[in-house]
């Protein structure tokens, strides 16, 4: 498929997640967060969609690359905000304003760990939510995104 044609898949990831690979890999396995963004970029390929790649540990950083894909214009959202997950209602309200479909992604399973982490404050605005399945959590929003926005 031609690159003009490719629908645009935005991959953003909040704080922490540039450690993985060194970080709790029992919890969160044992992929650097470049080869997870590499793993994304095929499958997105595989679904029509371009992919572009985002993280920040910095949380106004996060939500002014959000606002720049409310102002330009992005056609599938996949966000695994890390611990911001849980408390940031200036993150939620940034997605509100995304119109495309937006997928949380977490590698873990946030229903089954402390209590803190089970609740999701950008829960209500997006479109799919998957929690547990590590890696293949980002396999499957993938498709969920390409089915909601007509890429394949
Ligand atoms: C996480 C789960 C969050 O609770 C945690 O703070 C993270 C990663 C996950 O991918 O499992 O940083 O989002």
């Amino acid at each position: 498929m031609a690159a003009a044609q490719l629908k645009t898949l935005w991959l953003l990831h909040g704080v922490n997640l540039d450690m993985l690979g060194r970080r709790d890999p029992s919890v969160y396995g044992r992929l650097t967060l470049a080869e997870l963004e590499g793993l994304v970029e095929s499958w997105a390929k595989e679904h029509g969609f371009a992919l572009r790649c985002y993280q920040s540990n910095h949380e106004g950083e996060l939500v002014e690359k959000i606002h720049e894909l409310v102002i330009d214009g992005a056609d599938a959202v996949i966000i695994n905000p890390g611990a911001w997950t849980h408390y940031s209602y200036a993150l939620r309200d940034a997605l509100e304003m995304v119109t495309a479909p937006i997928a949380e992604v977490h590698l873990s399973d946030i229903h089954a760990r402390e209590e803190w982490r089970r609740h999701s404050v950008i829960a209500d605005v997006v479109t799919v939510r998957i929690s547990g399945k590590g890696p293949d959590g980002y396999a499957e929003a993938v498709a969920a995104l390409a089915a909601a926005a007509g890429a394949t």
